[in-house]
């Protein structure tokens, strides 16, 4: 056994020192940890707001919630993603509508965005095309957009909020993947109406499980604070409700875990990069590979994950094979959701309609990657995909 693992959180004393503070009060939910939390989130990213919750999932879905998305209505978003960010609009009953990615970064293409909103905001025979085969009602209002920012880049925003205010969409940032990333000085999570970020143990920072919505919208905030209780609006008692919630609650060992973590971001960050170096230093000898494409003029990256793309033809699930064989865990990321088999149920997608997110979905694999890999774990890792790839 080497030691390698596809993720690894980066804990210190203090943080276990936190946690266990809070296991010797008697508040172990609903106290000021979570406070202390979101307060340190709303000074990290500049929002009015920031509600601590029980994953990004959670998360996103209050903002579907708030952004007034029902049955039937229309998002625009993409395929390229891991599926959360497509069922919280199921959850709904809404539809996304997919629109093929940047082949380079991954995330959302804005001129398919302008045309998808165009054109549906048009309605008729034009707004056909992009509606899914099954599932979609002709006529549905286009509500919002949702955009993700993949693998701790952010999406192209500035282009995504012009179309948004062209067309007057909200706009739900994911950007489970992205705390700490920034597009043009700006801090990823806070560029749309309403921004998530999410704390799973492989993510920058963790709480366990958990996330963090951000925004500056002071109707949307008293209601996903409201839903996340159990729907109990300001004045509502234990057992009053005013509207139809969740529990979507962040507890108080989470949240201590959280708050320590946020201290240590800086430190995580740069220690995620220096890996990500390691790992370009070693790729840029493998011709079967290509590391991950950075928009530099525009991207602070906070690396999520490392995902390499094979030459076309490659077997990458073989390569993968051969790596989980020497015990070095690999995973294909993403596989395409509008292919996922209750979407094509539900839709009846087919491969080759989005031909982007596809080939990205056949090419890409995700190496281990945390901050608390060593360069000899990254040495070992590359040395056995230069051997392994060699092969094919
Ligand atoms: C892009 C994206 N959206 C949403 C989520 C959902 O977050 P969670 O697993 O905390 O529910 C994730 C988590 O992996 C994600 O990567």
């Amino acid at each position: 056994m080497n030691d390698i693992s596809m993720s690894s959180p980066d804990l210190t004393d203090a943080e276990r020192q936190a946690v266990a503070a809070v296991m010797r009060t008697p508040n172990l939910s609903m106290g000021h940890e979570i406070q202390d939390f979101e307060k340190a989130v709303r000074e990290l990213t500049g929002s009015q707001y920031a509600i601590g919750v029980s994953s990004g999932t959670a998360g996103l879905h209050l903002c579907v919630r708030a952004a007034g998305i029902n049955d039937g209505d229309l998002v625009i978003t993409t395929p390229f993603s891991f599926v959360a960010s497509s069922n919280v609009l199921l959850f709904e009953r809404a539809v996304p509508i997919f629109v093929d990615v940047n082949p380079a970064t991954g995330n959302l293409d804005p001129e398919q965005v302008r045309q998808a909103a165009a054109d549906l905001t048009q309605g008729g025979e034009t707004a056909r095309r992009w509606l899914p085969r099954s599932g979609a009602r002709e006529g549905a209002p286009l509500k919002a957009l949702l955009p993700v920012d993949v693998f701790g880049q952010p999406a192209d925003m500035d282009p995504v909020m012009e179309i948004a205010g062209e067309f007057d969409l909200r706009v739900i940032e994911d950007s489970c993947e992205a705390l700490g990333a920034e597009y043009k000085g700006r801090k990823a999570g806070t560029l749309g109406h309403y921004g998530v970020f999410a704390f799973y143990p492989n993510k920058q920072i963790t709480t366990g499980e958990g996330a963090m919505i951000v925004t500056n919208d002071d109707q949307a905030a008293a209601l996903m604070q409201a839903l996340r209780n159990q729907g109990r609006a300001p004045g509502d008692t234990w057992l009053q409700h005013t509207h139809l919630g969740y529990n979507y609650r962040l507890d108080e060992m989470s949240a201590a875990l959280g708050r320590v973590q946020l201290t240590r971001l800086d430190e995580i960050m740069e220690k995620r990069q220096r890996v990500a170096n390691w790992y370009a230093e070693r790729l840029v000898e493998i011709p079967a590979v290509e590391g991950p494409a950075i928009a530099s003029q525009t991207t602070r990256m906070s690396w999520f994950v490392y995902v390499v793309r094979f030459a076309t033809g490659f077997d990458r699930d073989a390569v993968a094979r051969q790596l989980g064989e020497m015990d070095i865990p690999a995973r294909p990321y993403f596989l395409p959701i509008h292919l996922q088999p209750y979407m094509v149920e539900r839709f009846s997608y087919r491969p080759g309609d989005f031909p982007i997110t596809e080939d990205l979905g056949q090419r890409g694999l995700a190496l281990p990657f945390s901050g608390v890999m060593t360069e000899a774990q990254v040495d070992y890792v590359c040395r056995s995909l230069q051997q392994v790839s060699m092969r094919k």
